[in-house]
């Protein structure tokens, strides 16, 4: 599957450098020529002759080696790489790379280098979590690089995000990257994502807990898939993914005006968004006053943005978003019949791990024909890609 790619695997010093072995082997098993980069620091973990007998290639450890070669060697190692992989990623080389720095061969060639970079971290909770890392994270991904999310469980040092994903996970996604899915390409294709917000005053508002993440998620995936994306958002604390054409809109009214402003010149809309389904009747123009009596409020039904694409629709590929409690397939199938949609994804926020604000999502995918597929917990990035497959294979028919 990767024969003959060039893969340069940089390796840091973090806990997880053990499982960089089983990565080597099975890239190497799937045809790929490996050099391994390594660290001072890495070596302190695993041993240069480990990975130099499972690459099958002299490890590079040395900016200025002893015994010099012919050439710039940063330069030949970045030319020569059609990928770079960095696993485990410390958040010490992320930071540098953020920062440009370029103090040991790892760092130079990664500065050298035009080919995508896939960084996978791997640090104790608190290190991942803190917020320098954190923004130096997001700064390279607005500027192109490659994330693969930790994993939440045990760390070498207490629990939490920060785990290095196990080899396979990473090698498939190495796969999914080089060997390039760009069935998108030429496509357009419009998000909604997030929450949106209803004032009742000047300083209230009712709104939902969706947090944008899988809606942000199927944007950065489309893109990364060749689509010209535009996303529509409600606030959101999420990061913009990079490449997209970003529209920030508070209320579900603004939403609609925007979506129906791009629905035309679309080829598929996907709606994630928490859109209000009741809204304020009145919106007092002076905050509400604080009393000790009871007071009641009024709300009427909100647009339904989907429902109303699916009157406009003509060539368009529809997909809505189902949150339901209850009878969930037989609600989403009605819905999708009702809203005149190709595919609804269904979730339910009372399984574990799916729903609002978490990583993951446990979905069902319903097609017109009423083909239920359900899919079993997976990253908010995995299920985005699972529906960008089924969007991509609609556009075909
Ligand atoms: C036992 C041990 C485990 C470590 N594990 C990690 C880790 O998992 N992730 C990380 O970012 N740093 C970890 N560090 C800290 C890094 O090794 C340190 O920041 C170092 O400067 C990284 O250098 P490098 O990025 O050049 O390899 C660990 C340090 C020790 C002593």
């Amino acid at each position: 599957m990767l024969k003959n790619k060039k893969i340069i695997m940089g390796i840091t010093g973090g806990i997880a450098a053990y499982k960089t072995c089983e990565i080597v082997r099975r890239l190497k098993k799937l045809g790929a020529q490996v050099i391994v980069i390594m660290t001072q620091n890495a070596q302190k973990f695993i041993t240069p002759l480990t990975m130099e007998t499972l690459s099958e290639n002299e490890v590079v450890t040395e900016m200025f080696p002893e015994k010099r070669m012919v050439g710039v060697r940063h330069v030949n190692l970045a030319n020569w790489a059609d990928f770079i992989l960095i696993a485990p990623a410390t958040a010490n080389i992320i930071g540098k790379m953020r920062a440009g720095i370029a103090d040991d061969i790892l760092s130079t060639v990664l500065v050298s280098t035009k080919s995508p970079v896939l960084i996978a971290p791997a640090m104790n909770v608190n290190m991942y979590e803190n917020r320098i890392f954190q923004e130096n994270m997001e700064y390279l991904k607005k500027l192109g690089y490659l994330f693969i999310e930790p994993g939440t469980g045990a760390l070498a040092c207490g629990t939490g995000k920060g785990r290095l994903p196990e080899p396979e996970v990473i090698v498939s996604e190495v796969i999914k990257l080089i060997t390039g899915k760009n069935d998108l390409e030429g496509k357009s294709i419009l998000v909604t994502a997030g929450r949106t917000e209803e004032p009742l005053d000047p300083v209230r508002y009712i709104s939902n807990r969706s947090s944008g993440k899988m809606g942000y998620a199927i944007a950065e995936a489309a893109q990364r898939r060749g689509a010209k994306v535009t996303l529509i958002s409600g606030p959101s604390n999420l990061s913009i993914p990079g490449n997209v054409n970003f529209i920030p809109v508070k209320r579900a009214e603004e939403m609609y005006l925007a979506v129906k402003s791009h629905f035309g010149k679309t080829d598929a809309l996907i709606m994630t968004a928490a859109v209000s389904d009741f809204i304020p009747n009145v919106v007092s123009k002076d905050k509400i006053k604080k009393t000790s009596e009871k007071i009641w409020l009024e709300l009427k039904p909100g647009r339904d943005i989907l429902k109303e694409m699916g009157k406009l629709k003509k060539k368009q590929i529809l997909v809505g978003f189902s949150l339901e409690t209850e009878d969930e397939i037989e609600n989403s199938k009605k819905k999708l019949e009702e809203k005149n949609l190709d595919l609804i994804v269904v979730n339910n926020p009372n399984v574990p791990g799916a729903g609002f604000e978490v990583d993951t999502n446990q979905v069902t995918l319903i097609d017109k024909k009423g083909k239920v597929e359900k899919l079993p917990l997976l990253s908010k990035q995995e299920a985005a890609g699972k529906v960008l497959d089924k969007v991509s294979g609609l556009m075909k028919k």
